[in-house]
């Protein structure tokens, strides 16, 4: 029999810098399952926490000159750490597991000396490239040119003792299971690599060190900790209680039904930990789910690459639901997405304020209106009402597959397939006409009870996604808490609605505005920190020598991939016209292959717009958008130019045969 618990994890994450809203991403997406299933009636038990040991963590903290303890409580549980940022985002988690939790050490030295009493777990020596000021071991793989990938100096070939598990021992059962169990993991296609992974042969894994001092002490041997991994993974069980006396949930939850994590940490979900399970004879957990990455600018999200967005800043000026929404929505779920303003605006404007919100308003509008607010079926029908009650009838079934499937973005469609049915059938219906009209009236009450039923349920729904919003709906509609469950979902449950006018729910955003003013702060932004970086230099070089040094004045070398972070396309000219506000400017409209984008480039002196309509030019395309003439336009780029000795422009043009779109390399 099917358990009626439901038992969900996010990856716990490295408190190594704050998060950004990549990290943001698995966690929502959780917690709308989490929502859901409780919505359901299922028993949840939604796990999230931090994987507070390891050598990076150990570093960050030395270099701030606090202990790793005092650095990660500080990012945990300090002001806008990880706990404030999932309070924000309304995660409804039910337990939050540290890694340095007493009970967790506990638990982990128990499993680890379980394996090792089997057998699973052996001393040996682990070979690897050793670089010394970093105290770091490196295998092949992970060197770059040979070097240490930290500090870029020379390794040298060493051996340190360590602990190993038996991952090949494990290689044909692990190939079984996933045939036995084709759901174990998702999406399909990340099982297949995992399979060739196991093809081409596992190696067992080093599971201890003795150069990491920030880690759970190997109990036997006290100079090694255990490897990161086998601490962290070990958290979906040490947190329901096994192997400690702290929490007494291991029996009813394990195995979990779910494992949601980044498709990069898939490998140690699918072949080290069941490996691990497997060695302790314990079961496996029913699914794991690796979901693609948030992307930025073409790249993952990283701190190190430069590219996070604060989720913070985008509740503060979205509001929470706005951005639950976008990311919930926007990202088909298990593939790569793209995190841009533009499509965060777009989403707000064209699903959460023109079809929820104006559906929401009309329709409390036109009750208070027409009946002064309350409205109950008269029985009196239009030839549209049964379509609209098929599409809204069939929205919870749907939901409830594509949530049971993992497929998030598509189940968010289905609810909003609903809301612009109803949207549509108001157009239809024509509440307005039926006013006007006596003998109309019983037909324009039924009306909008229908469209109240359809946000009713609705409302329902959504709150597993936008837990603030669908309450502000539910109390505009006049429902009460008790309501809002899975059995509520059927039409006509309710007789009547008695409705309150309230705020909106979404604001529309003017888009323009709106980017052009992200555009200013980013500007701001960046030349804050070049104030802040040039006060940090050293005095500049007196005047005569600064004449001398013009000479022979060059940019510092750059590596190839310094240069490729420039992204230079060949782009249409399709529009041009001169400023009346400036003599300098002349603003363009170019088609770069995807997308027109507006440029505004200084070259006004040396060409005439008709001159460049139609051709080919270069642009700079990943610049980031400039305000110009006070913030009336945004800039999307720059057109490449060389300048003469006597300071005439020429701009770079390309035959018609390159292409918009093209890369120049
Ligand atoms: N500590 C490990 C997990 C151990 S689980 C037993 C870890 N932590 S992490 O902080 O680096 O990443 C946590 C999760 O955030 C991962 O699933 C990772 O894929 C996810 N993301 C980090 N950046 C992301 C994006 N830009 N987009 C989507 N998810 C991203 O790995």
């Amino acid at each position: 029999m099917d358990k009626n618990t439901f038992y969900i994890t996010t990856p716990i994450y490295y408190p190594s810098d704050k998060l950004h809203i990549g990290h943001s991403y698995t966690t929502v997406a959780c917690d709308a399952l989490a929502r859901f299933k409780r919505l359901q009636g299922k028993e949840v038990m939604f796990l999230t926490g931090t994987d507070e040991h390891g050598q990076k963590i150990q570093d960050k903290a030395a270099a701030a000159g606090v202990t790793p303890k005092q650095y990660v409580d500080n990012i945990v549980e300090g002001p806008g750490g990880v706990k404030d940022l999932w309070k924000l985002l309304d995660i409804s988690y039910d337990r939050f597991i540290r890694t340095t939790d007493d009970y967790h050490m506990e638990s982990c030295q128990k499993i680890f000396t379980t394996l090792h009493d089997k057998g699973d777990i052996y001393k040996s020596v682990y070979k690897g490239h050793y670089c010394k000021p970093c105290e770091s071991f490196w295998t092949d793989s992970q060197l770059k040119d040979g070097k240490c990938p930290d500090c870029g100096r020379d390794v040298y070939e060493a051996e340190e003792e360590a602990y190993f598990f038996k991952t090949s021992k494990y290689a044909d059962r692990l190939l079984k299971w996933y045939e036995e169990n084709p759901q174990f993991i998702q999406p399909e296609s990340r099982k297949n690599e995992m399979i060739a992974f196991i093809k081409q042969g596992l190696q067992d894994t080093c599971v201890s060190r003795t150069t990491v001092p920030w880690g759970i002490p190997v109990p036997f041997d006290t100079k090694h900790t255990m490897y990161v991994w086998v601490d962290a993974l070990s958290n979906y069980i040490t947190a329901l209680g096994y192997g400690n006396e702290k929490y007494s949930d291991y029996d009813k939850f394990w195995p979990a039904d779910i494992h949601m994590v980044g498709k990069e940490i898939l490998r140690f979900h699918t072949i080290l930990w069941p490996a691990m399970l497997m060695a302790l004879d314990l079961p496996l957990p029913k699914r794991v789910f690796g979901h693609g990455w948030l992307l930025m600018n073409g790249g993952k999200m990283s701190k190190s690459v430069g590219n996070v967005v604060d989720p913070v800043v985008l509740c503060q000026r979205y509001g929470v639901d706005a951005i639950r929404y976008f990311l919930l929505r926007e990202i088909p779920f298990g593939n790569d997405g793209m995190f841009t303003n533009e499509a965060l605006i777009n989403r707000i404007n064209s699903d959460l304020a023109n079809d929820l919100g104006n559906l929401l308003s009309r329709t409390v509008a036109m009750c208070e209106k027409y009946f002064g607010g309350t409205v109950a079926p008269t029985g009196a029908a239009t030839e549209f009402d049964e379509d609209l009650k098929a599409v809204v009838s069939a929205m919870p079934a749907q939901v409830a597959k594509d949530m049971d499937e993992l497929l998030i973005p598509q189940a968010l469609q289905e609810i909003f397939k609903a809301i612009q049915r109803a949207n549509k059938y108001i157009d239809e219906t024509a509440p307005w006409a039926l006013a006007k009209d006596e003998s109309k009236k019983e037909q324009l009450q039924q009306v909008l009870y229908n469209l109240c039923e359809s946000l009713r349920m609705a409302a329902i729904l959504l709150n597993a996604y936008l837990p603030n919003t669908a309450p502000k709906m539910a109390a505009q509609l006049g429902l009460a808490e008790g309501e809002l469950s899975f059995e509520d979902l059927s039409w006509g449950k309710r007789a009547s609605y008695t409705v309150h006018k309230g705020e909106a729910l979404f604001p529309r955003i003017d888009v323009n505005k709106e980017l052009a003013e992200l555009a200013a702060q980013d500007a701001a932004r960046k030349a804050a920190a070049e104030a802040a970086k040039a006060a940090e230099k050293p005095a500049e070089a007196p005047k005569a020598e600064q004449a001398e040094a013009k000479e022979q004045e060059h940019l510092p070398e750059i590596t190839i991939d310094d240069f490729a972070k420039c992204e230079m396309r060949v782009a249409k000219v399709l529009t041009c016209e001169r400023l009346k506000e400036s003599k300098k400017l002349l603003k363009f409209t170019l088609f770069d292959g995807e997308r027109e984008r507006t440029i505004l480039s200084g070259i006004a002196k040396w060409y005439a717009p008709e001159d460049l309509i139609g051709k080919h030019l270069c642009i700079v395309a990943n610049l980031a958008p400039r305000p110009m003439m006070k913030g009336k336009y945004v800039s999307e780029g720059m057109i490449v130019s060389a300048e003469d000795d006597e300071g005439n422009v020429t701009v770079l043009q390309l035959p018609e045969t390159v292409k918009p779109g093209a890369q120049l390399c």
